[in-house]
C-alpha cells in the first residue's frame, strides 16, 4: 500500500480545513519571515500614503511556507477584496478577461501556481500588469480587431514552489519579488503554541519542541504532525500531549528525528547504492525511486538539501558525507569527491 508522506508540504484535502482553521488572522500571529514583513509593510504604508493599490508582488518558496497566508494578509492589511485563482485555472483568454473584468479599485487578484501560467495568458498579462490595460482580440483572421481596455488599478499577487520557472518577462513586471525560507526550530514552535491553542489540546513544551524538530521547518507539516500526535494523545494517553507521547506517536508514523520518512531515506539510500552517491541525474533518481520528478522537486528534494544531505551539481544529485552519516552507511569517497 502506498502511503502518502505525513512530511510532504502539499497540502491534502485533509490539509485545506487545517490550513484554514490555522491561518494566522494578523500581522502578529504570523511568525517569523522578519524581513519578508518588514518590506511588506514599507510597501503597504507608503501606497498607502500615496491612496494607490500597492505594486504587484511574487512570493516564491516551497509549499506550506506561507505565501497564501500573506496574500490574504496584505489584502486584509489594505481593506481590499481578494480574487484568489490558479495558473492551471486560466485557460483561455476569456478565462483570464472574465477575472480581469470584474475587479475592482483597489481589489487583490491572487494567482497561486503562476508559474503554470500559460504563455499566452502571460503576454496578455503584460500590458495589464504595466499599465491596467487589457488587449482583448475581436474577430479573426484579417477582419480582426484589438480592443483596449482599461482595468481599474489592482493589485496582483503571485505564488509560486518554482521561482526558477516564472518567465524573465513575468518575473520583471512584479514590483517585488520576496522568496520565504524553512523556518526556525523557535518560529515553529510558537506557531506550534497558538495551533494548540486554536485546536483546544494541552500540550508540554517539550513535546511542541519534538514536534518541530520534526516538522521539516514547515508550518504546514508542524500542523498536520500536531494533529497527529493530537489523536494519538487523545486514544493512548488522557488527551495531554507529553514528551514521551509526541516521541511514540511520531515514531508510530516512522517519522525519524530530524523529519525524514521513508520515502527520504528510500531517496538517499538509491543515491548511494544503486548510484554509488552520484551524480544522478533528475530522470533516473525518479526511474529508480518510482517517484514522479515533481515530488522529488517539490517535496523531498528542497529539506534534503536544507539538511545538506543532498547537493545539486552541473553532473546531477550527489549524497553527502551527512548523508551516508545519517543512514549509518560507510563513507568512503573523500578522495573521488572533488568534481
Ligand atoms: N508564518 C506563519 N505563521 C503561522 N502559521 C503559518 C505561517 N505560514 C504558514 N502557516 C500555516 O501553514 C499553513 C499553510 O500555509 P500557506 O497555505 O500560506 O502556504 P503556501 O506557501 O501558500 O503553500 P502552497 O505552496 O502549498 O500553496 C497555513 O494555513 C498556516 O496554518
Ligand atoms: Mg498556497
Amino acid at each position: 500500500m502506498f502511503v502518502k508522506p505525513q512530511t510532504s508540504p502539499k497540502p491534502t484535502k485533509e490539509d485545506e480545513s487545517l490550513d484554514l482553521t490555522l491561518r494566522p488572522k494578523t500581522w502578529a500571529e504570523y511568525v517569523g519571515q522578519e524581513k519578508t514583513k518588514r518590506n511588506l509593510e514599507i510597501i503597504i504604508e507608503a501606497a498607502k500614503q500615496r491612496k494607490e493599490a500597492p505594486e504587484h508582488l511574487l512570493f516564491h518558496g516551497g509549499s506550506g511556507l506561507g505565501k497564501t497566508s500573506l496574500a490574504y494578509l496584505i489584502a486584509k492589511e489594505i481593506g481590499a477584496n481578494i480574487r484568489v485563482t490558479s495558473g492551471p485555472a486560466i485557460e483561455r483568454a476569456g478565462d483570464l478577461a472574465a477575472i480581469l473584468t470584474n475587479l475592482s479599485e483597489g481589489d487583490v487578484l491572487f494567482i497561486d501556481e503562476c508559474h503554470r501560467l500559460n504563455k499566452l495568458i502571460e503576454e496578455y498579462l503584460y500590458p495589464v500588469m504595466e499599465s491596467s490595460k487589457l488587449n482583448i482580440i475581436i474577430g479573426k483572421g484579417p477582419m480582426a480587431k484589438t480592443m483596449e481596455l482599461k482595468l481599474p488599478r489592482f493589485t496582483f499577487i503571485g505564488a509560486t514552489t518554482r521561482a526558477a520557472l516564472i518567465s524573465a518577462p513575468l518575473r520583471n513586471r512584479f514590483g517585488a519579488t520576496f522568496q520565504l525560507d524553512f523556518y526556525s526550530q523557535e518560529d515553529i514552535e510558537k506557531i506550534l503554541q497558538r495551533s494548540s491553542r486554536i485546536l483546544k489540546v494541552e500540550a508540554d513544551p517539550k513535546a511542541l519542541k519534538i514536534i518541530a524538530q520534526r516538522s521539516r521547518f514547515t508550518p504546514r507539516v508542524a500542523n498536520r504532525l500536531l494533529k497527529r500526535v493530537r489523536d494519538f494523545a487523545q486514544v493512548e494517553g488522557k488527551g495531554v500531549i507529553t514528551p514521551d507521547l509526541a516521541q511514540k506517536s511520531l515514531s508510530f508514523l516512522e517519522i525519524d528525528e530530524i523529519g525524514l520518512e521513508n520515502g527520504d531515506r528510500r531517496i538517499l539510500r538509491v543515491i548511494i547504492k544503486k548510484f554509488e552517491g552520484g551524480p544522478i541525474g533528475l530522470q533516473a533518481l525518479a526511474a529508480a525511486t518510482s517517484e514522479e520528478q515533481d515530488s522529488i522537486l517539490d517535496i523531498y528534494e528542497p529539506y534534503l538539501m536544507q539538511l545538506g544531505f543532498i547537493e545539486r551539481t552541473s553532473r546531477g544529485r550527489m549524497a553527502t558525507k551527512a548523508a551516508y552519516q545519517h543512514l549509518g552507511i560507510k563513507y568512503k569517497r573523500d578522495q573521488d569527491l572533488l568534481l
